[in-house]
């Protein structure tokens, strides 16, 4: 089972980035937990971290029968983005979102998910094990 886990914007300054709501762990440490996890389960996982929309979309585009899952953080872009929505709509691979927060405790523009409706399940509040969770769910249900 091959498994493409994305990031969106800021999401590579973990550790440094408001450590009270993200923790302490460093984007190095989440591609850590990402390659364990994989080794663990015994699945592909590739992942790709982006600042710009567009690369988003186009790495979700370009999974299109090359990938059997999608774990997606796709960070602010979450409560804007109609475009990542209709690239996960597109490709109709099945897609897990997580957010390392809880983000349906914060303030009430971030309660809003599109890229969550084209999602299979959403993790959320669980720090960076919430990317664990997605691929064990992923692997369980479509592998
Ligand atoms: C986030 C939550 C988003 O609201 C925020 O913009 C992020 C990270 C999370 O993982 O908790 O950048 O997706």
């Amino acid at each position: 089972m091959k498994i493409l886990v994305l990031n969106g914007p800021n999401i590579n300054m973990l550790g440094i980035r408001e450590p009270d709501i993200y923790g302490k762990q460093s984007f190095q440490e989440l591609l850590a937990i990402l390659e364990e996890t994989g080794k663990a389960l015994g699945v592909t996982v590739e992942q790709f971290q982006s600042n710009h929309e567009g690369a988003l979309v186009d790495k979700i585009q370009a999974a299109y029968g090359c990938f059997d899952g999608i774990v997606i953080n796709p960070a602010a872009y979450t409560h804007t983005s109609v475009a990542i929505l209709d690239a996960l709509k597109a490709v109709a691979i099945p897609a897990v979102e997580v957010h390392i927060s809880q983000v349906d405790a914060r303030e009430p523009f971030r309660q809003v998910s599109y890229a969550g409706m084209a999602c299979v399940k959403t993790i959320q509040g669980q720090g960076l094990d919430g990317y664990r969770q997605a691929i064990a769910y992923l692997r369980e249900n479509y592998g």
